[in-house]
């Protein structure tokens, strides 16, 4: 097994939740503030050590790719008008990542969707992020999951406590041994129903996987909603006796991915950054 160069981006979904504004941009080209939400997740993989990222992607999703390319009529443009901030900022998104785009041709789930990267990745672990949550934490969230990853060397998942019913829309994480936050993993169930559920520790989509992953998940059936599902190829891996353990991170994971958590994150974010001055007086 080698070294963590990898942080996988599952970003070939649909965005059902955002129609009709996802009829044609991608959910992670929605903005968040000043940037679109796929840029906020690749400066949290940075800030976790990725040194190449690679984007599982869709037909019709070209607009990410386009995204972080050169737009050398733009820069044109702005250079011309002297526009030098907005130029800095146009650049920074094409020189932020050394990023690959890996296609997946039918949506048969997150774990497939994380599959379909393992001839990029190899047989090193990876960081992988579900970018419908943004890191609100210091560290980021999956930067503390690589230090976990550093002192147990096999594959750490992010959990968080959930209240109620909350747990049936997360994949549950049962767990033994605990050394602080961290905790031994021996059980995980997609969704599970609410009367079902064995704990509160919801996982959250921020993972450091060990490269087994890849063969657990080609020998996962599919599970909930006829999905190869993650959380399924993580119990796999359980069941063929890899070690995985759970981190209670510190900090918060702002959900982008529903209309309701993406417009209370941008409120917030831009009060929070000083980028709305007018909020202050409308919030109150
Ligand atoms: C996915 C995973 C689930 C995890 C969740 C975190 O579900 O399958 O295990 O708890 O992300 O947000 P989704 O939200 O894509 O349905």
């Amino acid at each position: 097994m080698g070294t963590i160069r990898h942080c996988v981006v599952p970003a070939a979904g649909l965005g059902t939740r955002f129609l009709p504004a996802t009829k044609v941009l991608p959910k992670e080209m929605l903005p968040v503030v000043d940037r679109p939400v796929i840029e906020w997740a690749i400066e949290e993989a940075m800030a976790a050590g990725a040194l190449e990222m690679v984007l599982v992607i869709a037909t019709g999703k070209e607009l990410i790719q386009a995204h972080f390319e050169r737009q050398p009529e733009l820069e044109k443009v702005l250079e011309a008008r002297g526009k030098k901030a907005e130029l800095a900022a146009v650049r920074h998104s094409q020189d932020m990542a050394h990023i690959r785009y890996v296609l997946q041709e039918k949506p048969l789930g997150l774990g497939h969707a994380v599959l379909c990267a393992a001839d990029v990745v190899g047989d090193n672990p990876f960081l992988c992020m579900l970018p419908d949550d943004l890191s609100h934490a210091e560290p980021p969230v999956l930067a503390q999951l690589r230090k976990a990853w550093d002192g147990v060397q096999s594959t750490v998942l992010a959990l968080m406590r959930v209240s109620g019913d909350e747990i049936s829309r997360y994949g549950c994480a049962t767990v033994s041994e605990s050394r602080g936050r961290l905790h031994r993993i021996t059980g995980v169930v997609e969704k599970p129903k609410p009367e079902e559920a064995q704990s509160d520790l919801a996982i959250m989509g921020r993972y450091v996987l060990s490269p087994g992953i890849f063969d657990a998940l080609r020998r996962t059936p599919a599970g909930e909603g006829g999905e190869i599902q993650l959380t399924d190829g993580i119990a796999t891996l359980l069941g063929a006796g890899e070690e995985v353990w759970g981190l209670e991170f510190e900090g918060e994971l702002l959900d982008v991915g529903t209309l309701d958590g993406w417009l209370t994150t941008n409120v917030r974010l831009a009060h929070e950054l000083g980028r709305a001055p007018a909020l202050r007086g409308a919030l109150g």
